[in-house]
């Protein structure tokens, strides 16, 4: 029975996943690297580090540096994003995400946040949603990244609930993969070839209906 909703944040809940890539974009051009257009859909999702490892493997250029030097270009990576994030207000909250959680609350299901991010919660500062959930996971615990499951299965214990109370939106197909091996029923958001193992999935926020995804919900429990 349906009891809880998981969000991915970044491309989920606001539209920050293009500041994440252009603040990725500008370290690729200071490092010579041209980032491929799969890059789009590969860098959302993964941890800081596994995203550099993966930018620096479209350079060929994963050992070209010390492990002091990737944690400066991490950095220098999270110090541009920061400054792109202070602009956030509740105007950037995605269209459609305002009335899914007035939705959701009105039915009584609890929400989590299952962002690999750490600045999942000055973002949700800035969009004034920091009450808006009953738990955010702390990925400074995590010890694997999405695809793992992980992150999806520690937010449905922390809402005390089973892999077949919940539904998880992703934006990714890291995500979206994580969410599956989870046992949890996955909504998509974005391209549906790309998201193509997500059980329910949308091209945009605006097409997210609760009572659509809970009939959709419905009929694969049923
Ligand atoms: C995810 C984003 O939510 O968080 C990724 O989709 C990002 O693009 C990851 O790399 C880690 O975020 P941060 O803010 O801790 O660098
Ligand atoms: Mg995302």
């Amino acid at each position: 029975m349906l009891k809880g909703l998981i969000f991915d944040l970044d491309g989920v809940i606001a539209d920050t996943a293009r500041f994440h890539l252009q603040a990725w974009n500008q370290l690729a051009q200071r490092l010579d690297i041209v980032l491929p257009p799969e890059a789009n859909d590969a860098l959302r999702g993964r941890s800081r580090m596994d995203s550099l490892n993966l930018i620096l493997s479209y350079g060929n250029k994963v050992d070209a540096y010390s492990d002091e030097e990737k944690a400066a270009f991490a950095q220098s990576k999270n110090d541009l994003y920061l400054q792109l994030i202070q602009t956030l207000t509740p105007a950037d909250i995605l269209p459609g995400i305002a009335q899914l959680l007035q939705d959701a609350k009105a039915l009584g299901l609890h929400m989590s946040i299952a962002s690999a991010s750490k600045n999942a919660p000055t973002i949700l500062k800035h969009l004034q949603l920091d009450t808006a959930f009953d738990t955010i996971v702390d990925p400074a615990k995590l010890h694997r990244g999405k695809p793992d499951p992980e992150i999806f299965t520690l937010a449905q214990q922390a809402l005390n609930l089973q892999a077949s109370d919940v539904i998880s939106f992703e934006d990714a197909s890291a995500g979206v993969q994580a969410i599956k091996a989870a046992n949890q029923f996955a909504v998509g958001i974005g391209d549906a070839q790309v998201l193509k193992q997500a059980d329910y999935i949308v091209a945009s926020t605006a097409d997210l209906q609760l009572s659509k995804i809970v009939a959709a919900f419905k009929e694969v429990s049923a």
